[in-house]
């Protein structure tokens, strides 16, 4: 047999890792278009994927999840480090030795019946200075082609890998290891003659980060973060800790590019929490009053950001990803046409209904609702059923080179410099449409004391307001207080410091109703931004930061948009900030230890500005 790879240390692991899972065989991902064919027509005939209307949706396929298995599980999510203060008490912690024993214990076995598939695959474009080589096993062949959907992944990788290892001076990926070790196990066995069903998944679930080692080991689920470990698990969690160490931050955020009339494109970089707008604010499509004058938008990445001190003193960025896993439900030609026609072909769809004529449906695709559907799980469906058609963090896994905005540089080794980095969350009360940051430790306290609304992203309570640092609260694999000192010391390798917004979309009236119509008129919120960075828009000095007024404000063309409904989107409670400073105190205390004084300071100089 031919040897798989030259790489020792890679197949020593994948051996040792072998002889732990006992899988009936292992099959090394070329990522070739003939691996996708095999692996999307086994998942049709043991019933994971539905085939979807060649005519209508080319090379597309549905999945139905287990109903359990629907959303990231951040109660099971845990960083292994010696010591608790480490991950800090945002995360759950677990020892690294006991936990590698209990997983050890998990993983024994675990992939009998199955195939171990070894999936080689890099984050970021090769030749970034920040890419990083991971790989996966895993015996689920939905993993397998989302992950070559989600990331450069197959022979082209794995050769890279080699050779790395091979030249005379290696290039030490940040002195580490040359590949991140991802072990992933739905944690469903098969005994001989044992059937299986169409979503194997376990109830016992360890979505697990060894920081120190650079290991991650997922057990029990097949879900999205849970499962594609390039995404959160290396991507964030793990890479925040690689950042840390080598003064470089791995974020949260979409990045995309403005492109102004007079041909000048300015990168934003925004963090907002899980299921709150990146994908669509990546996508935005300007309104008609800025197309025609000549502006356009760009997509570089839609969910994470490696951003780093580039040579010319810029923060430069690249998106690690090469897809979209995007929220489905509420995405639609009028929220964002992009999304739908980067998903035209070749895309995985999860938990959305399907149409009688072999097609996709959600909530909020169209006005209408269809008159019969197949619902995410698998059930007849109409309109007045009473239950929702697909689940709420339903999603589609498309190609991002199918986006008809992406940008030029999308794929550029050396990024994109970034001018503008935009903090907002899903804040029904308080926080007003737009305002700047005096300077830079005043937008990380900005991005530190960033509250949301928590969505379906995640299993738990829908609806209620927690502190989401950054957007990263589930995604920072380290002590949150010493994640924002990172933050703060970053302003000293940079010479062009990134201004710093605030936005929120979802300011609601007392009856219920968004105050803002946001989606593509949030351009109108960009423009001042833009201009704010070039220095050619006012802002007025408020007790919260710099904010546009009306005339600041391009409101032209907004139909029902007075200069009465800008002052509601822009209001300032006293009696809401009072409210937000004691929430935000809870929070602080509860990181005292390793909270910078500067963010203390911050909230003290706000208290201030308040009285
Ligand atoms: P993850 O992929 O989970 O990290 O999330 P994301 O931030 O990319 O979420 P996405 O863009 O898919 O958010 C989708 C949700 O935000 C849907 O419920 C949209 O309707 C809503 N949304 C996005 N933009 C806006 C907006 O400008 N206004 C309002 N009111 N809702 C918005
Ligand atoms: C999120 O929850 O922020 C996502 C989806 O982007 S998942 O990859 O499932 O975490
Ligand atoms: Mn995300």
């Amino acid at each position: 047999m031919k040897t798989p790879t030259t790489h020792g240390v890679l197949l020593k692991w994948v051996t040792d890792m072998t002889t732990l899972c006992i899988p009936d065989q292992v099959v090394w991902c070329d990522g070739s278009q003939d691996e996708w064919n095999r692996l999307t027509q086994l998942l049709v005939d043991q019933g994971t994927f539905t085939r979807l209307n060649p005519a209508m949706r080319p090379n597309s396929f549905l999945a139905r999840s287990n109903p359990s298995d629907v959303a990231r599980v951040e109660d099971r999510t845990f960083i292994c480090v010696k010591r608790p203060d480490e991950a800090g008490p945002t995360n759950n912690w677990a020892d690294p030795a006991e936990m590698k024993a209990i997983l050890l214990g998990k993983f024994r076995g675990a992939m009998k019946g199955r195939t171990m598939y070894v999936i080689p695959f890099c984050m970021g474009p090769l030749d970034s200075p920040l890419a990083k080589i991971g790989v996966e096993i895993s015996d689920s062949p939905y993993v397998v082609v989302n992950m070559r959907i989600m990331c450069h992944m197959g022979s082209h990788v794995l050769q890279r890998l080699e050779d790395e290892a091979n030249a005379v001076t290696p290039r030490k990926r940040d002195g580490h290891s040359y590949f991140i070790p991802c072990a992933h196990t739905v944690g469903v066995p098969l005994e001989a003659g044992q059937a299986d069903s169409s979503w194997p998944c376990n109830d016992d679930k360890y979505i697990c980060h060894f920081p120190d080692a650079r290991e991650i080991w997922s057990y029990g689920s097949g879900y999205g973060g849970n499962a594609l470990l390039g995404k959160k698990c290396l991507a964030l969690r793990i890479a925040s800790n690689i950042a840390r160490e080598h003064k470089w931050m791995a974020e949260h955020m979409l990045i995309t590019g403005l492109h102004s009339p007079d041909g000048s494109v300015t990168y934003v970089a925004a963090a907002f929490p899980s299921a709150c707008g990146k994908t669509n604010m990546a996508m935005l499509v300007p309104p008609k009053e800025y197309a025609e004058a000549g502006w356009k938008s760009s997509v570089v990445g839609d969910d994470i950001a490696w951003l780093w001190p580039h040579e010319d003193g810029k923060l430069h960025a690249i998106n690690p990803e090469t897809g979209f896993f995007g929220v489905a439900p509420g995405t639609s030609y009028s929220t964002n046409p992009i999304a739908m026609d980067s998903m035209k072909s070749n895309t995985i769809f999860t938990n959305v209904a399907l149409t009688d004529d072999g097609d996709v449906w959600w909530e909020g695709m169209t006005k209408e609702a269809p008159a019969h559907l197949i619902d995410w799980t698998g059930q007849d469906w109409t309109p007045d059923c009473g239950r929702p058609s697909s689940h709420a963090n339903a999603r589609f896994t498309a190609p991002a080179a199918q986006c008809p905005t992406i940008d030029p540089n999308w794929q550029n080794p050396d990024g994109v410099a970034i001018d503008a980095i935009i903090f907002g969350g899903r804040r029904a009360t308080t926080m007003p449409l737009v305002f700047q940051a005096f300077n830079w430790g005043h937008g990380v306290y900005l991005g530190a004391t960033m509250g949301s609304e928590m969505t379906a992203a995640a299993a738990g309570t829908i609806g209620k307001v927690r502190r989401d640092p950054m957007a990263m609260l589930p995604f920072c694999g380290y002590n949150m207080g010493a994640y924002f000192a990172h933050w703060l010391e970053m302003r000293r390798y940079l010479t062009h410091l990134p201004r710093i917004f605030h936005v929120n979309w979802f300011r609601k009236s007392e009856d219920g109703k968004f105050l803002w119509p946001g989606f593509g008129e949030n351009m109108r919120v960009l423009d001042w931004i833009v201009r704010r960075c070039k220095g050619e828009a006012a802002g007025h000095e408020t007790q919260i930061g710099w904010t546009p007024s009306y005339d600041d404000f391009n409101h032209f063309g907004l139909a029902g948009f007075g200069e009465q409904e800008f002052a509601n989107c822009m209001a300032f409670d006293r009696k809401e900030w009072k409210q937000e400073l004691v929430s935000q105190a809870e929070f602080f205390i509860e990181l005292y230890d390793h909270l910078p004084k500067e963010l203390l300071f911050q909230r003290e100089l706000l208290a201030a500005r308040l009285v």
